[in-house]
């Protein structure tokens, strides 16, 4: 949560500390701040809000000449969003500021020895002991004080540190959220992660775990855990610029949304052979390996976890292996059942989510072997598992997420397909047949993306008004019905649940009355019709229903009051074209309702605490 830039350079900072922090904004939206040295003190302006607001009182009160400087974005964990909790945290002298990005766990101990010390606390944030620990351990080297002062901190943390001392530079380390330095002539950018960075270079330095970094405008000298200098070599980004851009679209997710045709056929391809076998370069488990395989285990967050639903579903079917899906907080306190015979899975867009990388962990310890499903390059998560298969989805800005779920679901059925094949359960005709129908989604998806957009505008007008949504389905269909329940509640502020169909009479649909709004994904071919038998029993007490199906089902699905139909294509991937119509109801129903669709209340891009 939380985003973090830095520069020091030849030009002024400010504007590159704003600019870089509206490319963060995503990770964090309840307050901001910058700092910069000027005539050997510190000049701080934070203020609870958005980044535009920071920038009008940064324009009418800090014209500062300075070209070394520090900014932070805000997602609140401790004390709520105010101007005092925004960063930079300032030290008692006022000879140090921070900005941080994590969680100190073991902030309340040091609170109160700072305290029985005499310092004072002007914020209610973790962060603010970082601040003192740096005068407490002042030496008079900058980057000795940095370690001796993250030496006593447990938790995560990624930080930026100004100090009055030395205008010219800033001191950056890491342990558990990450940190990413640049460097090209108009100076050295630090970002929390590389959206900020991109539009100033490609060559990127990925600070690895209590690395430190002291950034001049000259470039950066690091430092690693023992505190010897070090040499590091940059990582070329792939990603470019314009894909960080709105390009024209109103909202970054209506982009995302529209992209997910390459995002598929881009996480797709590169793993497909001339011989149409799916091949795998990052996937470390032998042909042995995989045959002595007794289960596995996907575990994620949020729509990562709805994708590991799908993956549930497609690999039990191809791969004849049991597949538990856990949510990520409960796998890990819930001392799971593991073995060197369980295939962990872990599914994350950002790579950092803390609930997923300490399951990846749990998983790690226990023996298993572990496969990261990731689209940051680098992550933490990334880093951490014996196999990592990236998506190419590039880079999401939304917070909602649509075309990194799109390209997890894509590997997702790869590996199935692979581990099919490797169990000896996908004979040559139908292994083609399978790789063909996962090229062709990409034009299918593109398909449904034009057909459907208008019919879900019109459809998303009796949406403005609802308080409650039902989204109930079967299968594969449940595992989207959770999907799209997800985008309009996150997006929409719209009460939704999704239902397994026929689970239903079991207690919750004693909540249907005339006129409650119930979404029916009825696209699986072998559960429609008991799908259609719900949607009876809710049309019986009054709802109104919309239904999602393929044109092949469009007499059975008399009874609805709408329908929307995708497609045709092999029913296991037809999950994969009836989510997208969701996807767009649910901007379409948010936009109407002026919801702030980029960036919804309370939320954050990646979510790096508990
Ligand atoms: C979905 O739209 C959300 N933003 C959220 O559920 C997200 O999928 C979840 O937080 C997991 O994030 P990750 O993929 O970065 O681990």
């Amino acid at each position: 949560m939380c985003g973090i830039v830095g520069y020091a350079g030849v030009n002024r900072a400010v504007p590159y500390l704003l600019d870089g922090l509206e490319k963060l904004e995503y990770r964090g939206y309840d307050s901001a701040g910058i700092a910069v040295v000027e005539n050997g003190a510190l000049r701080i302006t934070k203020t609870r809000g958005r980044i535009s607001f920071l920038a009008s009182l940064v324009a009418s009160e800090h014209q500062s000449p300075a070209t070394v400087g520090i900014g932070h974005t805000r997602w609140a964990t401790h004390g709520k969003p105010s101007d005092a909790n925004a960063h930079p945290h300032q030290s008692g002298s006022g000879r140090f500021c921070v900005v941080h990005n994590g969680i100190i766990e073991n902030y309340l101990q040091l609170k109160a020895a700072l305290q029985a010390d005499g310092v004072v606390f002007r914020s209610e944030t973790d962060t603010e002991v970082i601040a003192h620990l740096l005068d407490k351990n002042w030496d008079g080297d900058f980057v000795s004080t940095v370690r001796k002062a993250t030496g006593q901190l447990e938790g995560a943390y990624a930080i930026c540190v100004l100090c009055s001392d030395f205008p010219d530079r800033i001191v950056c380390t890491r342990w558990g959220s990450p940190l990413v330095l640049g460097t090209c002539d108009a100076g050295t950018f630090i970002g929390s992660d590389v959206t900020a960075i991109l539009q100033h270079t490609s060559d990127v330095y990925y600070l690895d775990g209590h690395e430190t970094a002291l950034v001049t405008k000259d470039g950066a000298v690091f430092y690693d855990k023992t505190g010897a200098a070090i040499e590091k070599q940059p990582t070329r980004i792939a990603w470019n610029l314009a894909a960080a851009q709105k390009g024209g679209y109103e909202h970054f997710m209506l982009k995302e949304i529209m992209e997910q045709p390459q995002a598929f056929a881009d996480t797709v391809s590169p793993r497909i052979s001339a011989d149409k076998r799916i091949v795998f370069e990052d996937f470390h488990l032998t042909d042995d390996d995989i045959r002595a395989l007794r289960r596995v285990a996907i575990v994620a967050c949020g729509s990562a976890y709805h994708a590991g639903a799908v993956g549930k579903y497609v690999m039990e079917k191809l791969a004849r292996l049991p597949v538990e899906i856990d949510i990520a907080s409960e796998f890990r306190y819930r001392d799971p059942v593991l073995d060197a015979q369980t295939l962990v899975i872990v599914i994350s867009q950002s790579g950092e989510t803390a609930d997923t990388l300490a399951a990846l962990r749990l998983a790690n310890g226990r023996g298993c072997k572990t496969l990261c499903i990731v689209n940051v390059v680098s992550s933490s998560i990334a880093n951490e598992g014996s196999s990592v298969i990236y998506t190419h989805a590039g880079p999401e800005i939304a917070v909602a997420t649509t075309k990194a779920y799109c390209a997890q679901v894509a590997v997702l059925y790869l590996i199935a397909g692979y581990l099919a094949e490797k169990r000896g359960l996908l004979s040559e005709e139908a292994r083609r047949a399978y790789v063909a129908e996962l090229e062709a989604l990409p034009a299918k998806i593109s398909e449904t993306l034009s057909q459907c957009d208008a019919q879900i505008q019109e459809l998303s007008q009796m949406f403005i008004p609802l308080e409650h949504a039902y989204f109930i389905g079967r299968n594969l269909d449940y595992a989207c019905a959770m999907e799209a329940s997800l985008k309009l509640k996150e997006i929409s502020y719209i009460h939704s649940e999704a239902y397994a169909a026929g689970e239903l009479k079991h207690g919750t649909i004693s909540l249907i009355e005339q006129g409650t709004l119930v979404v029916a994904l009825a696209a699986c071919d072998d559960v429609f019709s008991k799908t259609m038998s719900n949607i009876k029993e809710v049309k019986a007490r009054g709802a109104r229903v919309l239904a999602v199906s393929t044109a092949g089902h469009t007499d059975a699905m008399g009874e609805v009051d709408f329908r929307l139909l995708i497609p045709a294509t092999d029913p296991l991937f037809a999950v994969t074209l009836e989510v997208l119509p969701m996807q767009l109801l649910s901007y379409y129903t948010a936009r109407s309702r002026g919801c702030d669709i980029d960036k919804p209340r309370n939320l954050a891009k990646s979510v790096t605490v508990e």
